[in-house]
């Protein structure tokens, strides 16, 4: 299973956000060498857009500056506007169409963030320097 073996691997953070007892959001990130990818996020319908997916993500940011890696990609379901409104509110950017990513039907985009850039938008409310 995908999220065991994430689990198991050591250049891999897997993040659990709790309210009380249940759990309020889930995340996956890889570390490189000199990047690092976001392999899954999700928050949960009843607590979405109340922050806490940009504190998921802002966590791991903050480990991968830590370990000396500023570039972040991952890819989004190019129907999924909620989240890639998401993304760019955290300071991402496209930098590539992916047709038939998925399954060889759905397109992707390709997002990521350049982290030794500190964000010339002060609405940009992932990791902070
Ligand atoms: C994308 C997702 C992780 C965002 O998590 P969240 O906890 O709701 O996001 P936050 O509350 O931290 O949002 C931070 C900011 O991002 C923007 N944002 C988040 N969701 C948005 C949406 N659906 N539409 C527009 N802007 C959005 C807003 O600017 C928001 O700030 P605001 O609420 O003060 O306006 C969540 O909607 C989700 O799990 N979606 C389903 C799974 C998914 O699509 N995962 C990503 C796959 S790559």
């Amino acid at each position: 299973m995908r999220v065991a073996a994430s689990i198991r691997a050591a250049d891999v953070n897997v993040l659990v956000a709790r309210m009380q007892d249940d759990i309020a959001g889930f995340a996956i990130m890889r570390y490189g060498d000199d990047d690092a990818h976001l392999d899954l996020l999700a928050v949960a319908p009843r607590y979405r857009r109340a922050g806490v997916g940009r504190q998921l993500l802002a966590w791991l940011e903050k480990c991968a500056v830590v370990a000396g890696i500023f570039s972040i990609g991952l890819e989004v379901r190019a129907g999924n506007d909620g989240a890639q409104l998401f993304y760019q509110r955290m300071g991402y950017r496209t930098t590539d169409q992916l047709p038939g990513y998925y399954q060889g039907i759905e397109a992707a985009l390709r997002m990521s963030r350049d982290l030794s850039c500190r964000p010339s938008d002060p609405r940009i409310r992932g990791v902070q320097y």
